[in-house]
């Protein structure tokens, strides 16, 4: 069988497209959910190449096919493994502990089995797409073993790893069981980006403590090979939101959606994934105090929260929902009125056009994750707001608060400095805000996600245009 081999290949969990069953029992492709794929996504596009990824359900043996100019090399998971690799040892093992541990990570040997029977699987089959001295791109927490088992296979290729997650301090990192084998894997890399300078501090000091390394400033000697760490903060397509908020259609909407939730009412906005890392619940209960000790009111104000379903067979994101449902029930029950209500909570996925819409849309933008790599979201707001205008209330725990320094940062684990900043973003005179707006938009233009994969790229020593098959 002719296979082609491709110059530059990124391997992620999870394919650009997923493949979902509609309520009609039809399936059809989507955008896969996630900040991965919405940042890799125009790059994969625009250096061509192979991608190596799962489509996202059970049992599904789809052949590797193009899109978008890209050769998509599917990776079938069994459902054992979609329960014991990605919903196990994937999220509720590694994502919990990496994200502070805001919820208790599970230790099974029967996850951590079938992780590392995976992470294979999808070595195997990016040493078959992978052209001789190519670019390997590997992303995020479900492959963290890859890179070694990817070098053992495949000696002569450049292997670079992006953790699109925070890594967590020296003290969680050590809880995980196996967890020096878990550092081999990732030293099987030449590069180890991270979103944030003290992740990168993490890891090289784990690779002192748990493998006895040498490491020099942002490097380490591992098996005769550098291996360096070094923080590359992620970043989104700029012109993409940009178009999109250019678009007189999706301005039409963003006035329709105004007048339709009450026209003068003030909108504030939350727009994640849902899950217990995005602060979700204690956004809509700072919001329920706001409104119980009368700093808003049901005809001030309204909150949209677009909600993505995710994960949904894993136990804590069942709980999440069902903690978000009442919350949002219980404040609707108490502060509604016959026809307007002061949350409005869609647990769904929405188009491009309409979350630009809706940042549009948006006098206040709420960000308020316990914990975050990077967060998009509030890019995305910032990206879109061509107008100067709005407000973006944002946690410190993202790393997005390194570089937005015109949000209205907030501890979302203390909920009276929360609900303050929600309040000072509504009070705000437009002419602060104005300033705020500028600072950030021209942070987000200066660093897009193109920027950031050049940077990458370079660094490990490769440019992602001059890498075509
Ligand atoms: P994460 O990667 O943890 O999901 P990010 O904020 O970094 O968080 O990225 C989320 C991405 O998913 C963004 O590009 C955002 O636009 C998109 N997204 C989030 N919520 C929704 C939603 N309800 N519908 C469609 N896209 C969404
Ligand atoms: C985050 C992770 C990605 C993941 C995405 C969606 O962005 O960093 O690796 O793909 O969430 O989660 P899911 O479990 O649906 O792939």
């Amino acid at each position: 069988m002719e296979r082609r081999r491709y110059g530059f290949v990124v391997v992620a969990n999870r394919l650009p497209l997923d493949r979902i069953t509609d309520e009609r029992g039809e399936q059809h492709w989507a955008r896969s959910p996630g900040g991965l794929v919405s940042a890799l996504e125009p790059i994969a596009r625009s250096a061509g190449g192979a991608w190596v990824g799962w489509t996202g359900g059970p049992d599904d043996d789809t052949e590797p096919f193009e899109a978008d100019g890209v050769y998509l090399r599917t990776v079938p998971l069994s459902g054992e493994e979609v329960d014991r690799y990605y919903e196990g040892q994937s999220n509720s093992t590694i994502w919990p502990l990496f994200h502070d541990a805001v919820e208790q990570p599970a230790h099974r040997r029967e996850w951590r089995i079938a992780y590392e029977t995976v992470n294979r699987r999808f070595a195997e089959a990016t040493a078959e797409v992978a052209d001789d001295g190519a670019t390997v791109w590997v992303h995020d927490y479900q492959l963290l073993l890859l890179p070694k088992l990817l070098r053992d296979l495949r000696p002569d290729l450049r292997i670079g790893f992006f953790l699109h997650i925070p890594f967590p301090p020296v003290e969680l990192f050590i809880q995980l069981p196996r967890r020096a084998e878990l550092l081999r894997g990732l030293l099987g890399a030449d590069l180890v980006g991270f979103q944030q300078p003290l992740a990168a501090q993490n890891f090289l000091r784990l690779t002192a403590q748990l493998l006895d390394l040498r490491p020099h400033g942002e490097q380490v000697e591992y098996q005769g090979r550098t291996v360096t760490a070094r923080a590359f903060p992620i970043s989104i397509d700029v012109s993409e939101i940009d178009r999109l908020a250019a678009d007189p259609e999706v301005q039409a909407e963003a006035s329709r959606l105004r007048r339709e939730l009450g026209g003068d009412r003030r909108l504030l906005l939350g727009v994640d994934r849902l899950d217990y890392t995005k602060g979700i619940d204690q956004r809509i209960e700072a919001y329920g105090e706001l409104l119980a000790d009368g700093t808003v009111s049901n005809d001030e104000a309204v909150l949209v929260q677009v909600a993505t379903p995710s994960r949904q067979r894993v136990a804590q994101y069942q709980q999440l929902r069902e903690r978000v449902e009442r919350e949002v029930g219980r404040i609707n029950g108490e502060f509604g009125d016959v026809g307007r209500v002061p949350v409005q909570y869609l647990f769904q996925s929405r188009s491009r056009e309409e979350l630009v819409a809706l940042y549009l849309a948006a006098d206040v933008m709420l960000v308020t994750p316990l914990r975050d790599g990077m967060n998009l979201v509030a890019k995305e707001y910032v990206a879109a707001r061509r107008d100067e205008g709005g407000a973006l209330v944002l946690s410190e725990f993202t790393g997005a608060a390194d570089e937005l320094h015109g949000a209205f940062l907030v501890n979302p684990y203390d909920v009276e400095e929360l609900k303050r900043g929600v309040s000072a973003a509504l009070r705000a005179d437009p002419e602060e805000l104005t300033d705020r707006m500028r600072r950030m938009r021209e942070q987000v233009w200066e660093h897009d996600v193109d920027h950031w994969a050049q940077e990458f790229l370079r660094a490990l020593g490769r440019h992602p245009l001059s890498a075509t098959p």
